[in-house]
């Protein structure tokens, strides 16, 4: 393993403000990017199959307090076609993911993830919410490879305010859920919002120290993005005084600079909120500073605009041809080449 950060190091670069102090920390990123997982950029073909969700998370513009949203789920035979596609486009792997959708069953999914392996040999990542051991063990036998569950936040009071409970269901321990994901054999994502009012500077140190503690092999990191249909988005919440995480572009970087310095092996995407704040250069600024990953949209333009987790959602209105075209724009102009293959984690 890498040396860890001193803490007062990691708090350092968090609270760091000075832009020209701040390329020393891009520059430090990228050349610890360049040596433990190369100059590739792998292609993950995203696929939103549902919008459906039983949860009212109070940032989420998907979640069922959004009464007005219509919602959509693909077929079987829609979310294949996008799989041949990910494969015509030379991505390695797909990423299906939804809203914690309960119509979603686990046989359904398990035969779906062995039709898309029997069918084009993708890597399988699995984003569908806080899942039941034995569906995740389940979805694992059937031949699917990752798995990504975002804890959102490493502070317990602050997860539990944004995350209302539900069918009176207890608060999830995301963290237990993970290692649970780990120990099942998936290679394990996870990753965290950079600014929900309430998280401090501090919080996030803790959020970068936990992504090392769980060895996670993919981090995602986006900022906060305020949407207007939430409960967040419309009453916002106290910030949490002079340590609050501000949720812009450059506190998102620094968070994304810092954990591939922390976990310098992790897949770590250029995230899509990245692109959505900064839509001329967030995602060339995610892959110049510690990003080796990128999520280009396959999902069909009918359906696209319903996922709408936060408002302006990069790539919201394109079809796949155009996310696929601009992500190979912006890979040409940093001189980066497209990972061949499924693009696992490498170990030392
Ligand atoms: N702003 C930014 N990111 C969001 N997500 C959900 N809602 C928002 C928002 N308003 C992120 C969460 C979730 C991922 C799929 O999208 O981190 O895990």
């Amino acid at each position: 393993m890498a040396p860890e950060l001193a803490r007062g190091e990691i708090l350092a670069w968090l609270r760091c403000d000075d832009p020209k102090r701040l390329e020393r920390l891009w520059e430090m990123a990228d050349q610890e990017r360049a040596r433990r997982v190369g100059d590739c950029v792998h292609l993950r073909g995203l696929v939103e199959i549902s919008n459906h969700c039983a949860r009212l998370c109070t940032y989420c513009g998907i979640s069922a307090a959004h009464a007005a949203l219509k919602r959509y789920r693909l077929s079987r035979d829609e979310i294949m076609a996008c799989a041949r596609r990910a494969f015509a486009f030379g991505y390695g792997t797909i990423v299906l993911q939804a809203g914690e959708d309960p119509e979603l069953d686990s046989q359904w999914v398990a035969d779906l993830v062995g039709d898309i392996k029997g069918t084009t040999g993708l890597a399988v990542t699995l984003s569908l919410g806080e899942r039941a051991p034995d569906e995740l063990a389940l979805w694992r036998a059937r031949g699917a490879d990752r798995y990504l569950l975002r804890f959102e936040t490493s502070d317990r009071g602050l997860f539990a305010r944004i995350h209302p409970p539900h069918n009176d269901q207890a608060v999830c321990d995301r963290i237990a859920l993970l290692r649970t994901i780990k120990a099942l054999g998936y290679e394990t994502g996870s990753g965290i919002m950079v600014g929900i009012p309430g998280q401090t500077r501090a919080s996030i140190a803790r959020d970068l120290a936990l992504f090392r503690e769980l060895d996670l092999d993919m981090i995602g990191i986006g900022p906060y993005i305020a949407h207007p249909a939430t409960r967040l988005g419309r009453e916002g919440a106290p910030a949490a005084g002079a340590d609050q995480a501000p949720a812009t572009e450059q506190m998102a970087c620094i968070v994304v600079a810092l954990a591939r310095l922390a976990c310098p092996e992790a897949n770590i995407p250029s995230t899509t909120a990245l692109a959505t704040i900064n839509s001329a250069h967030g995602r060339a600024h995610g892959l110049t500073r510690g990003a080796n990953v990128c999520m280009p949209n396959l999902t069909p333009p009918s359906y696209r605009c319903l996922y709408e987790i936060y408002p302006g959602k990069a790539g919201s209105q394109g079809t796949p041809e155009d996310s696929h075209r601009s992500m190979l724009e912006t890979l040409a102009a940093l001189g980066r080449p497209a990972g061949q293959g499924p693009g696992g984690r490498r170990r030392a």
